[in-house]
């Protein structure tokens, strides 16, 4: 073999023996086998040779050509196999059970959202939705509630100006909303409004519960601006504060699971005559007093009592052929006395360290 053919022969064995990727494999070949490489090039030089030593040198160039073909080949199916098992042998143990993204759970007012609705849902009651900014009519007036009455002051509700909102004509009424005098928008402090949207649109036998939240300036330990009430309403003829008590008492035991002694105390709203403060027997210390109860042995859950029949007429009922009752729960003080919870403040701040502990 001419030395110079051996030579590169020799050389491409050398630099192939440290390929280790199939790019580098790619970037030997175009140095010897490329348009430039080495290899081709002497095959450019055999025309420079005397005649008789052409053909052999020709014969030689092509078998180091094959050669080269061939060793490159065999490297190339040699490093795809290794490639093949190294992206094999990274699947690790495929018995391993998969790691679970932590999940959330429902928020403790969510839950007790749901389970009230579930009592009362069973009980035969089926659910209503009413706006958090309602119109003062539904809030107040059609509730019965006087013009001076203290809930309607400014320190004890949130008033919504009316204004335009610029740019929103095909989705907002403005005129409708600008038409609206200062201290007829509200964000809604109870959800009796519900009552009054029912009452306006559905014939008795009514009997609903409306759950959502509610807005009123207060903030301590037991107050939030922001709260959460249920809402219930049952009208038809011969309905008695008697169905209203049957009707607590069964909710009372259905919600907390046993029975729990419950009390009506007189007490005054004036969309219900007789109204009534209803107590149940703290779940805690089961009515001999502790620190939840303030050692009285109830917990305060909400007001109720018979409709009055001036709500009626606001809303078109015959208050002479129709009897009904309402109530209104606070939702964040049966979660908070269900639970124990020391301030109400732990609900609303979002700390995982609170939230993780009702799964
Ligand atoms: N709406 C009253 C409140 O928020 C509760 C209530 C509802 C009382 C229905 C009587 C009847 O305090």
């Amino acid at each position: 073999m001419p030395a110079r053919l051996a030579t590169q022969l020799a050389a491409f064995q050398e630099a192939l023996a440290r390929v280790d990727s199939e790019a580098a494999l790619y970037e030997l070949q175009v140095a010897y086998l490329g348009k430039k490489g080495t290899v081709t090039q002497l095959r450019g030089e055999m025309g420079k040779l005397p005649p008789e030593e052409r053909k052999g040198f020709g014969a030689e160039w092509n078998r180091v050509r094959n050669a080269i073909e061939a060793a490159l080949e065999e490297r190339r199916a040699y490093l795809k196999e290794q490639a093949r098992r190294l992206d094999l042998a990274r699947v690790e143990d495929l018995t391993l059970p998969p790691l679970r993204p932590p999940a959330g759970t429902l928020h403790p007012l969510s839950q007790t959202r749901r389970r009230l609705s579930e009592s009362f849902q069973r009980l035969g009651f089926s659910l209503a939705v009413g706006p958090h900014v309602e119109h003062s009519k539904y809030n107040f007036d059609d509730l019965n509630v006087p013009k001076d009455h203290p809930a309607r002051d400014m320190a004890d509700t949130f008033f919504i100006r009316p204004h335009r909102h610029p740019g929103f004509d095909d989705h907002t009424d403005n005129d409708a909303a600008m038409r609206l005098r200062a201290g007829e928008l509200v964000l809604r402090t109870h959800t009796s409004p519900v009552q009054v949207r029912t009452m306006l649109t559905q014939k008795p036998p009514i009997r609903i519960v409306a759950l959502g939240t509610t807005f009123r300036c207060d903030d301590d330990a037991t107050h939030s601006p922001m709260f959460h009430q249920i809402e219930g309403l049952y009208v038809d003829r011969g309905v008695t504060m008697a169905d209203l008590k049957a009707t607590l008492m069964d909710f009372t035991r259905d919600f907390y699971g046993r029975r729990l002694d419950v009390r009506f105390r007189p007490s005054f709203f004036p969309f219900v005559e007789p109204g009534a403060e209803f107590d149940i027997g703290c779940p805690f210390c089961g009515g001999d007093g502790c620190n939840l109860c303030k050692r009285t042995g109830y917990i305060e859950i909400g007001g109720c009592g018979m409709v009055h029949p001036a709500v009626f007429e606001a809303c078109g009922i015959d208050p002479e052929v129709y009897t009904g009752w309402a109530f209104g729960f606070g939702v964040d003080r049966m979660t908070m006395s269900q639970h124990a919870v020391p301030h109400l403040r732990h609900m609303f701040e979002g700390d995982v360290r609170f939230l993780e502990q009702f799964p």
